[in-house]
């Protein structure tokens, strides 16, 4: 069960966004998935406790340095995916999240700023390969991204991660609104009313093409009930 942390030490990249979008995707394909809430605003939290029961997710707040191991620990074997929501600081919880991780992924909106909260991690990551001999994946995902034109802010942002060698995600999350309204309606974007969101459809597509490709990154292990299903279903 793979544990996918999400991390910029600059608040406001996008982290949170970002964990609900992979985790209800991931939730939808039919992995079971723990959210590990460590964010202090609790976003996550909060959209379950207005969501009610939603199919195969589990969130964990109040996550702590000290409490991160024993969650994974007592979780690994009802869950297929866990997802760390940091909060944007640079702290110790940064560092144990990112050393229990399989992958680590970086929320960069097109802005100097939040690069530079973005470099920390990176640089945190390069320090425990050199020093420890830890090597984790990482892959930096662009937020907020326009989606009409490409900002210069965004295509500076772009160039210095080509130049480090950063691996960027093909998927960009686009600016949607959808993906703030999730937060105040609860639920995911699939039981959203496509007549009051607009662009629902895009936003539900970016989604998808998000979790596609980090599942194909970090793969995960489907519950045998669901291959089954998936089988049969594939046969009919
Ligand atoms: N793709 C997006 N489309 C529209 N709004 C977005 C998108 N991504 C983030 N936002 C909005 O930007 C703000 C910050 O996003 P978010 O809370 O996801 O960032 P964060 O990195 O988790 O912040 P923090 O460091 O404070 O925890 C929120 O108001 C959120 O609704
Ligand atoms: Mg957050």
């Amino acid at each position: 069960m793979p544990v996918i942390t999400f991390a910029n030490t600059k608040g406001g990249a996008g982290k949170t966004t970002a964990v609900l979008l992979l985790a209800t995707e991931l939730a939808r394909q039919g992995y079971r998935v723990t959210i590990l809430d460590a964010d202090p605003q609790h976003w996550i939290s909060r959209w379950h406790e207005i969501s009610g029961h939603v199919e195969n997710i589990s969130v964990i707040d109040f996550v702590t340095t000290a409490s991160l191991p024993q969650h994974i620990g007592e979780n690994r074997h009802n869950t297929d995916y866990f997802i760390i929501d940091l909060p944007g600081a640079r702290n110790p919880l940064l560092a144990t999240a990112v050393g229990l991780s399989d992958h680590v992924l970086i929320p960069i909106q097109g802005c100097a700023m939040d690069a530079r909260g973005g470099a920390q991690v990176l640089e945190l990551l390069q320090y425990l390969e050199e020093k420890a001999g830890i090597k984790i994946g990482h892959s930096v995902v662009l937020t907020r991204v326009n989606s009409m034109v490409t900002t210069r802010a965004l295509q500076i942002v772009k160039a210095l991660l080509n130049e480090r060698h950063v691996a960027v995600l093909d998927t960009a999350i686009i600016e949607r609104s959808a993906f703030r309204d999730i937060f105040d309606c609860g639920g995911t974007l699939h039981t959203m009313d496509p007549m009051r969101v607009s662009n629902l459809d895009k936003a539900r597509e970016n989604a998808l093409r998000f979790a596609e490709e980090i599942m194909l990154k970090v793969p995960g292990r489907l519950p045998v009930a669901v291959r089954l299903a998936n089988a049969i279903r594939s046969a009919a």
